[in-house]
């Protein structure tokens, strides 16, 4: 059952001078990792916007869970949880204020004035979800006291509280610290083990989306490319080798007379497209170094956009991610 059905998507905003999604068409399976990823401005939170019923269209059509996103959009809304971009907390509220609003929202509860009155499923659920993101000392504290991570976090418990069938998260790990982060994808991986949840994520920790089932990347509102990483690393990268010798000088020439194309960045790396073994059986210098570079899915996503796109990569000082301006 597809739970995700885009077809021929369109958002053209006020005064703009091109549509901001541009025909976009996409299907997701029940219980599949959907990872929709690309540039600064390229569609992603305009898409989000439109598939959680938070933005309308201009045409096309889209259905979540099997309901239509303008004819039975309250059904939908039932079915969806999101992570948005931009933060959505309400400040009056404490942090558990906020989650009990939602959950209310949702059904789980009547009207119920305090914590220690909720139905007990809700109390242990919030209890339990604070200490997997780290922040069960802060949970009845008022947002303003809050860090911006502590705020990133509580929304991630809103999103879960009442089990949603589809997760949408729109760069749910910005801000959040490595430890986080790490604990965030583990209980995300549970949720969809246990509930089959079907995950829609956009980041631009591309390394967020290397166990997806399926990868689009979207530029300039329109879908480049949609298939499972594997594919996307196999088809779009070269390998490459990493070498290194006490001379570098006698392996750099001997790589330069064998015609093979090199850089040095502390090490030699060779880009090959064939055999690695050939390229080491030719080489006479003894070496220090010798690595086979798999490439990660980042790696084929910058290289996939710097051949199709013709958008410079800047690598940003976060782990091992990069950011595009
Ligand atoms: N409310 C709006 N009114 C007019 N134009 C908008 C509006 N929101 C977004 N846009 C434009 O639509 C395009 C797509 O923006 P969108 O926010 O969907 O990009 P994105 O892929 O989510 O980018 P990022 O990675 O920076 O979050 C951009 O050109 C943006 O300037
Ligand atoms: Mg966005």
């Amino acid at each position: 059952m597809k739970m995700i059905e885009v077809n021929n998507l369109v958002k053209m905003y006020k005064r703009a001078r091109k549509p901001a999604v541009d025909g976009v068409s996409f299907s997701v399976g029940k219980g599949d990792f959907f990872a929709f990823l690309g540039p600064n401005g390229a569609g992603k939170t305009t898409t989000i916007s439109i598939l959680t019923t938070t933005l309308s269209k201009t045409s096309g059509n889209v259905k979540i869970a099997g309901f239509d996103v303008d004819k039975e959009a309250r059904l939908l809304r039932e079915k969806i949880g999101i992570i948005f971009q931009n933060p959505s907390l309400d400040p009056q509220l404490s942090a558990e204020e906020n989650i009990r609003f939602h959950a209310c929202l949702y059904g789980m509860c009547g009207y119920r004035p305090a914590f220690r009155m909720m139905p007990a499923a809700y109390r242990n659920k919030v209890t339990a979800l604070a200490e997997i993101v780290g922040i069960k000392d802060a949970l009845f504290k008022p947002i303003k006291k809050l860090s911006g991570g502590m705020k990133r976090k509580l929304e991630i418990i809103r999103s879960l509280i009442h089990t949603p069938d589809v997760l949408f998260l729109d760069e749910p790990t910005q801000g959040l610290d490595a430890v986080s982060r790490r604990s965030l994808w583990e209980y995300i991986s549970d949720v969809r083990n246990q509930y089959g949840t079907t995950v829609f994520l956009t980041t631009h920790y591309i390394d967020e989306a290397e166990n997806v089932d399926t990868v689009c990347v979207i530029n300039n509102g329109k879908i480049a490319v949609c298939c499972p990483p594997d594919e996307m690393k196999k088809s779009l990268l070269r390998q490459e080798l990493i070498l290194d010798a006490e001379d570098r000088a006698a392996l750099t020439s001997e790589l330069s007379a064998l015609g093979l194309p090199f850089t040095i960045n502390g090490r030699v790396i060779v880009p090959y497209q064939t055999s690695a073994q050939d390229i080491i059986a030719r080489l006479q210098t003894k070496l220090t170094v010798l690595k086979i570079h798999e490439p990660s899915l980042e790696d084929a996503y910058v290289d996939f956009l710097n051949k199709n796109a013709g958008i410079e990569m800047v690598p940003a000082d976060h782990s091992n991610a990069r950011r595009m301006r």
